[in-house]
């Protein structure tokens, strides 16, 4: 129920996510330069839940096969539109069933295994789809962790249909689950400041 609410969500707000100016253009830059350096010219990656691409598009040109998914069919159609490389390819895909062509090099999720439905098992299928010493590379909202203002006014975004459906995950509770599916933690930053409060936001990146 949750997933099909939340896939007409993002349906719905694709043009405007697309739309919108990147918050923190230095915190992107220096994301992309992370996840870049973990990378080699010969890995095939698989990126879930991709939005509108722009990531997939900038760090493809580092590897030889990035293969980007997300199960909203507005999402994908604006990452087509945009000029991309050859070896990048947009696929309408549930992060459940996005593991056609692996195992993988690497599989990034940037924002979005706070959205899953079953996060332990997602992990489980990531895990699986993974080349021997292959990662993980995620960025997730660990919302448990904000403070209690913002965690009281998403319920509220929520109800008019501003907000997605997303699990009140915490940074503790999320490295237990990556470690519970067969992966070390290799290397994890926090991310994100607002209102002075830091938000949980660790990008993990994980290895097999
Ligand atoms: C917060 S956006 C992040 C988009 C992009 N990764 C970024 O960092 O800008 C979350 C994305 O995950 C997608 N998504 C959410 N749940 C998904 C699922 N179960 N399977 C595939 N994609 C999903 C949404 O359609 C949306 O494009």
């Amino acid at each position: 129920m949750s997933h099909q609410k939340n896939q007409r969500f993002w349906n719905r707000i694709a043009a405007r996510y697309a739309a919108r100016p990147l918050k923190n253009v230095p915190a992107y830059e220096a994301m992309l330069g992370d996840v870049a350096s973990r990378l080699k010219g010969s890995d095939t990656v698989l990126e879930v839940g991709c939005g509108t691409g722009g990531t997939a598009i900038r760090l493809a040109q580092g590897v030889a096969q990035w293969t980007a998914t997300d199960f909203s069919a507005e999402m994908v159609k604006i990452a087509k539109a945009k000029p991309s490389g050859r070896n990048v390819r947009f696929v309408v895909s549930d992060v459940s069933n996005a593991f056609d062509g692996g195992p993988f090099d690497a599989i990034c999720a940037f924002n979005v295994l706070h959205l899953v439905d079953d996060l332990p098992e997602m992990l489980t299928r990531i895990h699986a789809h993974l080349k021997p010493g292959g990662q993980l590379i995620c960025k997730t909202w660990c919302f448990a962790d904000v403070n209690w203002a913002l965690r009281a006014l998403f319920p509220v975004l929520r109800v008019f249909g501003l907000f997605p459906v997303a699990a009140s995950l915490g940074a503790t509770q999320l490295r237990q689950s990556i470690r519970d599916a067969g992966f070390e933690i290799v290397d994890e930053h926090l991310l994100g400041i607002i209102l002075r409060t830091p938000i949980s936001l660790p990008a993990n990146t994980v290895r097999l």
